[in-house]
C-alpha cells in the first residue's frame, strides 16, 4: 500500500539537506520497491514569511494524516526578534505537540570512520552507540505559567514551568523499556530528584513501572549533570539513557559531539502506535553555512531511515540505507563538518553509489 510522507524543508540548511534525503526516496521508489510519496509543505520561518505563522493549521492537519514527516530544520538570525509565539521554533514545539510524538529517539552512534572526528580519543569514543529517549511533548519546554512580566519597580520577572504528570512520565519510559529489551536491556534514567519534584516524581514513576512491567530490565537513575559528566568521561557505559525535554536536548547535543559530528545525527519522534511519527536531524538550520551547498546531508537521510523503520513499514531499507552511509564514510566520503571537501549533493551521491 502506498505510504505518504510529508517533507518540511524548513529554513537554512533544512531544504539543502532534505532534498538529499528525497533523492533517496525516489532512487528507493524506483530501484528499490518503496512505495512512498512526497508532498512539501512550507515550515518554520518559511512559513512565518509566507503565511504569518510558523505553522499553519493545514499544515498540521496534512501532517497529521501522513504516515511520516521529515522535518529539515527550522530558526534564523532574521526571525531571532519574534515574539516566542511567533517564533520557527514554537512551530516546531507546535508540531511535535499536535502530532502528539512524546517520545523523541535520538541514537548518539560512532561510525567507525568518523572516530577520529571526535573531541575525545578514539578509544573512548570507538563503538559508541548510545540511544537517547528524550520526553518531547511535556516539561519546561510547554508548562504553564510562562512568559516575561514587568514587576513595574525597574525589574522583569521571566517564569518557565516544569512539569510532568505521572502518564506522560509512564509512557515515555515505557518507549525506552520496549527498546532496551532489542538493546542490551539496561536503560539510564537521568532527572535532578536532589533538587526538583519532578524529577523524584520521574524517578518513582520510572522504577515503578520497571517493577511492574519491565523486570528484566536493569535501570539505573542518575543525576542529569552527572550524566552529563559520565558522557564526555566513560561514555560507553551507557545503552539507553531516558530523560525529559530539557535534559535530553542538552545531553543529546553533547554526546553528538562525542560520535564527531552534530552533521551525522537522526531522530525520530514517535507518539501511539499506529500515528505518524516525525523525523529530523538534530541539527539546526546553521545559518552560517546555509546556501553554500556544503552541509552534510547524513542527519536527514539517517532520519529518513529512522522513518523507513517506525513509520514506513520497511525496516530492511532502513539497514540498507544506513549501510549505505556507512560504507560512503569508509569510503572516505566526507562533507566539511567531518573533515572533508563534498559538497552537499556529492555527499548524498557517494551514498546513492552505495545503495
Ligand atoms: C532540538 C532543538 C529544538 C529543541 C529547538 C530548535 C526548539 O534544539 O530539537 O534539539 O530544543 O527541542
Ligand atoms: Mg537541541
Amino acid at each position: 500500500m502506498t505510504k505518504t510522507l510529508l517533507l518540511l524543508p524548513g529554513d537554512g540548511i533544512g531544504p539543502e539537506v532534505t532534498a538529499q534525503a528525497a533523492r533517496v526516496v525516489d532512487r528507493l521508489n524506483t530501484h528499490h520497491g518503496l512505495d512512498v510519496t512526497t508532498a512539501t509543505a512550507r515550515f518554520g520561518g518559511a512559513a512565518i514569511d509566507a503565511d504569518g505563522v510558523p505553522l499553519t493549521a493545514e499544515t498540521l492537519a496534512q501532517a497529521k494524516a501522513s504516515d511520516a514527516v521529515l522535518m529539515g530544520a527550522v530558526g534564523g538570525p532574521q526571525w531571532a526578534k519574534q515574539a516566542y509565539d511567533k517564533r520557527p521554533e514554537a512551530g516546531l514545539l507546535a508540531l511535535r505537540a499536535g502530532m502528539n510524538v512524546f517520545a523523541n529517539l535520538r541514537p548518539a552512534k560512532c561510525f567507525a570512520a568518523l572516530a577520529d572526528a571526535s573531541s575525545l580519543k578514539r578509544e573512548i569514543v570507538d563503538g559508541l552507540d548510545i540511544l537517547f529517549v528524550r520526553e518531547l511533548t511535556g516539561g519546561v519546554y510547554f508548562g504553564e505559567p510562562r512568559g516575561i512580566e514587568d514587576l513595574g519597580n525597574g525589574e522583569r520577572r521571566g517564569v518557565n514551568t516544569h512539569v510532568y504528570t505521572s502518564s506522560e512520565i509512564r509512557r515515555v519510559a515505557r518507549v525506552a523499556f520496549d527498546l532496551a529489551k532489542h538493546r542490551s536491556g539496561r536503560v539510564a534514567s537521568a532527572e535532578k530528584a536532589n533538587v526538583m519534584e519532578a524529577g523524584l516524581l520521574w524517578r518513582e514513576e520510572v522504577q515503578a513501572l520497571r517493577d511492574a512491567d519491565y523486570p528484566h530490565i536493569e535501570l539505573t537513575h542518575i543525576l542529569a549533570d552527572n550524566a552529563a559528566m559520565q558522557l564526555v568521561k566513560a561514555p560507553r557505559q551507557f545503552d539507553i539513557i531516558l530523560t525529559d525535554n530539557l535534559f535530553g536536548d542538552i545531553l543529546s547535543d553533547a554526546a553528538a559531539m562525542l560520535t564527531g559530528s552534530l552533521g551525522m545525527l537522526p531522530s525520530a519522534a514517535l507518539g501511539e502506535a499506529g500515528t505518524p511519527g516525525l523525523y529530523e536531524p538534530i541539527h539546526g538550520s546553521a545559518p552560517d553555512i546555509a546556501g553554500q551547498g556544503v552541509a552534510n546531508p547524513c542527519a536527514s537521510i539517517l532520519s529518513l531511515a529512522m522513518g523507513l523503520r517506525y513509520s514506513l513499514g520497511r525496516p530492511d531499507l532502513a539497514d540498507a540505507v544506513e549501510s549505505a552511509v556507512a560504507a560512503a564514510l569508509d569510503g572516505g566520503a566526507r562533507t566539511r563538518d567531518i573533515g572533508g571537501m563534498l559538497a552537499t549533493a556529492a555527499m548524498a551521491d557517494a551514498v546513492l553509489a552505495h545503495l
